[in-house]
């Protein structure tokens, strides 16, 4: 009975891949809309992930926001070797997460369960266009901007449109534009519609999507029942390296009208 089971999520997995045109994905049984443990248990695969997929020498490992990223930060365990140095870092400021599940917040909370290092990237929401230009010429945001740029991994969720625009208090006209423009799902500050079309963006501070095409190690983490319709979404636009991580719940609603 077991190793039916093993086969039949195995099958799920690579149906989703395949799907999804990704190198893999990672399915946990259950659905994380009812069962937090769930998203520990994505949290014990992205650990082992990174534990895998970091190289030698030292790895720039980006990090976005959200509940999700949150949780998982507390699965991560000691990753530094005499041979493996790890840095982390936000991977876009500037979006308006509140500040426990901020990307910052998640960085340094990876890094010291890793063991490894982070840096902070202080660069607040809503600024003028003067302050953020002003801003993004000191040498200490620059330093960091660079040093985000040269990510080699990156680990983000991937999150239902207008949920995370009123969580981030996007101002009345904007989430009138995204319901126009039938936006679905939101990650790294960008919004798409259900064909995969970006939207929306948030100011670019940190990592574009361009960049994130360029990332060898890339995982995206969602699941739940809820959040099927953005997970569908945003996976058209993926870049082909990722490694999807969701479980059963978002699979099996994702595939039933494939
Ligand atoms: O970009 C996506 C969001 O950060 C997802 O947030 O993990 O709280 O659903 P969540």
């Amino acid at each position: 009975l077991l190793m039916d089971q093993l086969t039949g999520m195995d099958q799920l997995e690579k149906r989703l891949a395949t799907k999804f045109n990704i190198e893999r994905c990672l399915i946990v049984s259950g659905n994380s809309d009812e069962q937090p443990k769930v998203v520990g248990d994505f949290g014990e695969l992205v650990n082992d992930a990174l534990h895998r997929r970091l190289q030698e020498g030292t790895n720039i490992i980006a990090v976005m926001g959200g509940t999700t990223m949150a949780e998982i930060a507390k699965h991560v365990t000691p990753m530094e070797t005499p041979k493996r140095h790890n840095l982390f870092v936000p991977a876009r400021g500037g979006i308006g997460e509140s500040v426990s599940i901020q990307a910052n917040s998640v960085s340094a909370l990876m890094a010291a369960n890793a063991k490894g290092d982070h840096r902070v990237l202080y660069v607040p929401e809503q600024l003028s266009q003067e302050a953020y230009h002003t801003l993004l010429k000191e040498p200490s945001i620059k330093n960091v901007l660079a040093t985000i740029k040269e990510a080699n991994c990156v680990i983000h969720s991937i999150g239902r449109a207008l949920h995370m625009a009123v969580r981030r208090k996007m101002t009345e006209d904007e989430i009138v534009t995204l319901r126009q423009d039938r936006a679905v799902a939101e990650s790294f500050g960008y919004f798409f519609d259900a064909s995969g079309k970006i939207v929306y963006k948030a100011p670019p501070i940190g990592l574009s999507f361009e960049d994130v095409e360029k990332i060898p190690t890339v995982i995206a983490v969602a699941g739940g029942k809820s959040k099927a319709k953005a997970i569908l979404a945003y996976m058209k636009h993926a870049p082909e390296q990722t490694w999807l991580i969701t479980d059963e719940a978002a699979a099996n609603e994702i595939l039933k009208g494939a």
